[in-house]
């Protein structure tokens, strides 16, 4: 199955991806929570590959938004807002959202990464859902030690091009500091410098865990623990789904599921 992010990445007026084969089971609408840097883009990349779901972060989305060479004033004040580490207005990223219903609709179903952050995120994107008459399956909520977090982001590294998460030891590439899905170059990122980690962090506690209860009170939350190798969380995560590991191409492991199938 081919997942084309072209529809979230440039906005209205681009057609929503058709994957060409149906998901043998799904489709799978999630919505993946948890500290920054705990590996949720990680997992959302090897998730799209098992569940043929969509990858839909919206870090992804201000981080491509930073290539632009005429950002609006409302875009240019996001970007500065993220380099410190602070959230994006409720407001902007709701906007940005909403623009991008489509994706939202896609067949091969979502898994949305970073998005919401806040308690009005979450009754934005209801409001959203309930217009398509689509409904979120479960709200996954990664934890980790804070030692391990800073470890990861530490030592994160993303490819500039097709945005592939990496890491210096624990998921090096292949090559140092080339992609191996595309060869793009990869980069350190701004806001993984420790004050705007601290400020995220902050940010986490106060705005994004009371996602948390949000979730458990709809009945969707699926808390699963993110120690362990990427596959070990992985195999964590598709058994709180309910579903068996060999769906789809994951049988050949992590870098296989991450280094396939999916374009920016
Ligand atoms: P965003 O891009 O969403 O960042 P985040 O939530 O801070 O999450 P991260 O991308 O830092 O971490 P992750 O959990 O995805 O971990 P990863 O898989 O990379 O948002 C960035 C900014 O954009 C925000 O601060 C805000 O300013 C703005 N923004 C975005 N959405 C917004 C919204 N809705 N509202 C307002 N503002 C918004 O993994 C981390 C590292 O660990 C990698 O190197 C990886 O290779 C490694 N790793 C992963 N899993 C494992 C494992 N099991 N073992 C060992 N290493 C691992």
């Amino acid at each position: 199955m081919r997942i084309d992010r072209t529809a979230w990445f440039k906005g209205g007026g681009f057609l929503q991806c058709e994957p060409e084969e149906t998901p043998r089971s799904g489709p799978y609408r999630l919505i993946l929570l948890g500290p920054p840097g705990v590996g949720k883009g990680t997992q959302a990349q090897m998730l799209s590959d098992a569940l043929g779901a969509c990858h839909l972060s919206t870090g992804d989305l201000f981080r491509a938004a930073m290539c632009q060479t005429e950002p609006s004033p409302a875009l240019r004040s996001a970007l500065n807002a993220m380099r410190r580490g602070e959230l994006v207005s409720d407001d902007l990223v709701v906007t940005m959202v909403r623009e991008r219903a489509g994706c939202l609709r896609c067949r091969g179903g979502f898994l949305l990464d970073g998005f919401p952050r806040t308690v009005a995120q979450a009754e934005a994107l209801d409001a959203v859902l309930a217009d398509l008459g689509v409904a979120i399956d479960a709200a996954m909520s990664y934890e980790l030690p804070l030692d391990e977090i800073v470890d990861r982001m530490g030592g994160r590294r993303t490819c500039s091009d097709c945005k592939a998460v990496y890491h210096a030891t624990a998921n090096p590439p292949r090559v140092p500091d080339i992609c191996d899905r595309c060869q793009g170059r990869l980069f350190q990122r701004e806001d993984d410098r420790p004050e705007p980690v601290r400020v995220r962090m902050q940010a986490y506690e106060e705005s994004t865990k009371p996602l948390v209860e949000y979730y458990e009170r709809e009945g969707k939350l699926q808390t699963i623990p993110a120690t362990g190798t990427p596959a070990e969380v992985l195999g964590r995560s598709l058994h709180a789904l309910g579903v068996g590991r060999t769906t789809g191409r994951i049988r050949n492991g992590y870098r296989s599921a991450v280094g396939q199938g999916v374009t920016g």
